[in-house]
């Protein structure tokens, strides 16, 4: 893992909307498509905010882009403002030229009957358009990347998964209260996000600092699966003052 510590998340949002920025350019550049990964939560938002101002003052296209979300609750209705799939549409979709086609957020309403095939679909959904070209998290305070909680294995693909008690808790604001919180969500696997050929991990406050100290300065451990990411090869970490200031 490569480290870049900022002044604020302001300033490390900027950097990194530059670098997607810059890819989505190359590969049209290369008039081939762009494949990301994408997280929801707090911290891409100003992430996100950047690149919608650089589609509005700066022509950025999101023609040739194709996304993959990371994750989303289950069951989940799309039109549910607690949805990723809205999170999504309200932080960037609405506001670039991404064709509607080229969106994919795992689907929380599919049958409970039909879930795992559906998880296996979206896989190879990812492989057959080449992979994650570039990867975007954040991190849970369990550790986890996308839902991959405590226990996910290093292989481990798309799939449904249940939801440690941490993260309810962490969620629950926003839903009004924990019991309004699902219980299981689906997930792209620690082995789907380390396919990516480029991932950047996003920590924004105190918060994280004691989850970032294990993930970056302790050993490897499904118990932590951001530990999974020391061994990856093109992995950056951005963290702003608080983030950071438990490392050594
Ligand atoms: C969201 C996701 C999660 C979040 C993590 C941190 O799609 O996959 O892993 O990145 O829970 O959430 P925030 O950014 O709200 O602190």
């Amino acid at each position: 893992i490569h480290n870049v510590c900022v002044n604020s998340s302001s300033e490390g949002s900027l950097i990194v909307a530059k670098e997607i920025a810059d890819l989505i350019k190359e590969k049209q550049n290369a008039k081939t498509r762009c494949v990301l990964g994408l997280a929801t939560g707090s911290s891409p938002i100003k992430v996100y905010e950047e690149l919608v101002r650089m589609h509005k003052e700066e022509n950025l296209s999101f023609a040739n882009v194709v996304t993959f979300n990371l994750d989303e609750y289950y069951p989940m209705d799309k039109n549910n403002m607690q949805s990723y799939f809205y999170f999504m549409h309200e932080h960037l979709f609405n506001h670039v030229d991404i064709l509607p086609e080229n969106i994919n957020i795992p689907d929380g309403s599919v049958n409970s009957e039909d879930l795992y095939q559906y998880c296996i679909d979206y896989e190879m959904k990812i492989k057959s358009l080449g992979g994650l070209d570039f990867q975007l998290l954040g991190i849970g305070r369990t550790g986890h990347i996308g839902f991959n909680e405590p226990g996910s294995h290093l292989n481990s693909g798309t799939r449904s998964i249940t939801l440690d008690h941490i993260t309810r808790v962490d969620a629950a604001p926003s839903f009004l209260g924990i019991d309004n919180v699902p219980r299981k969500a689906i997930t792209m696997g620690v082995g789907t996000v380390r396919s990516a050929k480029r991932i950047v991990l996003l920590g924004w406050g105190i918060s994280k600092a004691d989850v970032l100290k294990k993930t970056i300065e302790e050993e490897i451990t499904s118990q932590v699966p951001a530990t999974y990411l020391q061994n990856h090869k093109n992995t950056t970490f951005v963290l702003d003052i608080g983030a950071s200031s438990e490392l050594t």
